[in-house]
């Protein structure tokens, strides 16, 4: 299985999660890393190239800081432009199918504050909700999300284990260890390794 990271932060240089988590990323073999602001600082996506880049691989990540509940400009302008009708979607469009997609974000808020009735007053999956479904429409299997919560307070200690989980899971995946079924019932796909472990 192969792997290809989508990475979307307007302001890398100012990142301090998204910094530490992709660090090391690319010399996963398996993974492909594909920053998105710096391939293309004025937004003139290559469609053809990123309908290349798809083809050749089995998992497709979304992965960003979450902006105003949703991602940052440049993947809602790739989504528009590279999943064309006839390609990624619609009776002829199969580009796409059965490939495996998730988004791996990080959050300010805390994960208490994204539940129903507080804060944030929706859950993470909810705000998502059109990703999935985008995901669906294009005949993907869609995943729960991998989030890192809590940005601005957490400890660097436990932004390293989520690092480590995220490349344990890269890593099942692209070894075919990875059971879709499974993951599929989680809320996070944090919790995988756990339920794992159980
Ligand atoms: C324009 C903007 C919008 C943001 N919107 C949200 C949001 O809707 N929800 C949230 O929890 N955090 C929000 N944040 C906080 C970022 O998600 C947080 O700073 C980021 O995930 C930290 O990752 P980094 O260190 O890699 O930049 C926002 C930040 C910016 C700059």
């Amino acid at each position: 299985m192969k792997v290809l990271v989508l990475f979307a932060h307007p302001a890398f240089h100012k990142s301090r999660i998204n910094k530490i988590l992709v660090d090391g990323i690319s010399h996963i073999e398996g993974v492909t890393f594909h920053d998105l602001y710096e391939h293309y600082p004025e937004f003139d996506i290559d469609i053809q190239k990123e309908q290349d880049l798809l083809s050749k691989h089995d998992c497709v990540i979304f992965q960003h800081p979450f902006f105003w509940y949703s991602t940052p400009a440049i993947l809602k302008e790739w989504q528009d432009l590279v999943l064309e009708h006839g390609w990624a979607f619609g009776s002829q469009g199969n580009a796409l199918k059965g490939k495996l997609f998730f988004c791996a974000l990080t959050t300010g808020g805390p994960q208490q504050a994204y539940q129903i009735g507080s804060f944030h007053n929706h859950t993470i999956n909810q705000l998502l909700s059109p990703l999935r479904q985008t995901a669906i429409l294009c005949k993907m299997v869609p995943l729960p999300p991998f989030v890192v919560h809590g940005t601005h307070a957490i400890e660097p200690d436990e932004v390293l284990d989520h690092k480590n989980d995220y490349f344990k899971i890269l890593k099942l995946i692209i070894n075919n260890e990875f059971d879709s079924e499974k993951a599929v019932k989680l809320n996070y796909l944090n919790d995988y390794l756990k339920m794992e472990e159980k």
